[in-house]
C-alpha cells in the first residue's frame, strides 16, 4: 500500500538514475534505460515517472499521439462516431513498475494518471490505447475496464468520455 510518504508523477528528467530501474520485462527495462530519452528528444513520445522523496524511480509510462481504425472498434461504439477512417487517440506505449515496488498499488496509480492526463489534454483524443505484452497484462488492463479492439485482443482501449476527472 502507498503510505503517507510523498509521491510525485513528473516528466522524466536527467537527474534520475534510470540504470537502477528493473522490472521483470527485459524489453521494458532496456527501453527505459537506453532509448526513452532519444525518443523524447525526437518528440516521438513523452515519459512520466512516479518518484518518492528519496528520488527513486517507482515506475514509468510513456504517451504518444496515435489513431485507431474505426473498423477495429466494437459496433456499439462505432455507431456513435462519425465515419472517419481513423479515430484520434493517445497511446500509452509502455507502463512498468520497478520490481521492489510491485503489487503495492503503484501500477494502478500510474495507469489512472495516464488516463487523467489523456482525458485532460487540450488535443482531441477519443481513447487511451495500450498494447498488452502478455495475457497477464491484458487482465491488468481489463481490471480497470479497458476493452480489446476487434480481432486484436492484445490491444485495448478506454474511451476518455467515460473517464471522470476529479
Ligand atoms: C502490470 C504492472 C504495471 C502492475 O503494477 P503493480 O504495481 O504490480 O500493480 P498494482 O499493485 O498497482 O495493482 C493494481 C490493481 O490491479 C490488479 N492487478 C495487478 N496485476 C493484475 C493482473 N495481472 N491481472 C489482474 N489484475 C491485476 C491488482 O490486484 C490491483 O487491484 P485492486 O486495486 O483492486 O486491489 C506491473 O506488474 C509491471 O510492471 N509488470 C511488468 C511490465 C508489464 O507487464 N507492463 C504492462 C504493460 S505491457
Amino acid at each position: 500500500m502507498m503510505t503517507t510518504e510523498t509521491y510525485r508523477i513528473i516528466p522524466l528528467n536527467s537527474t534520475f538514475d534510470r540504470n537502477s530501474f528493473d522490472c521483470d520485462s527485459e524489453p521494458l527495462t532496456h527501453y527505459f534505460r537506453h532509448f526513452v530519452t532519444q525518443d523524447i528528444k525526437r518528440k516521438l513520445t513523452n515519459c512520466f515517472i512516479l518518484t518518492n522523496t528519496t528520488h527513486q524511480i517507482i515506475g514509468y509510462y510513456t504517451l504518444s499521439a496515435h489513431s485507431i481504425c474505426l473498423s477495429d472498434l466494437p459496433q456499439q461504439m462505432k455507431k456513435k462516431l462519425p465515419r472517419y477512417p481513423t479515430i484520434p487517440s493517445i497511446k500509452m506505449g509502455r507502463l512498468a513498475v520497478n520490481q521492489p515496488f510491485r503489487g503495492q498499488g503503484f501500477g494502478g496509480v500510474l495507469l489512472i494518471d495516464a488516463l487523467k492526463r489523456a482525458a485532460n489534454s487540450e488535443i482531441g483524443a477519443y481513447a487511451l490505447l495500450v498494447d498488452a505484452k502478455d495475457d497477464n497484462a491484458v487482465r491488468f488492463y481489463q481490471h480497470y475496464g479497458f476493452i480489446s479492439l476487434l480481432d486484436k485482443t492484445d490491444t485495448l482501449f478506454y474511451p476518455l468520455l467515460n473517464f471522470k476527472t476529479v
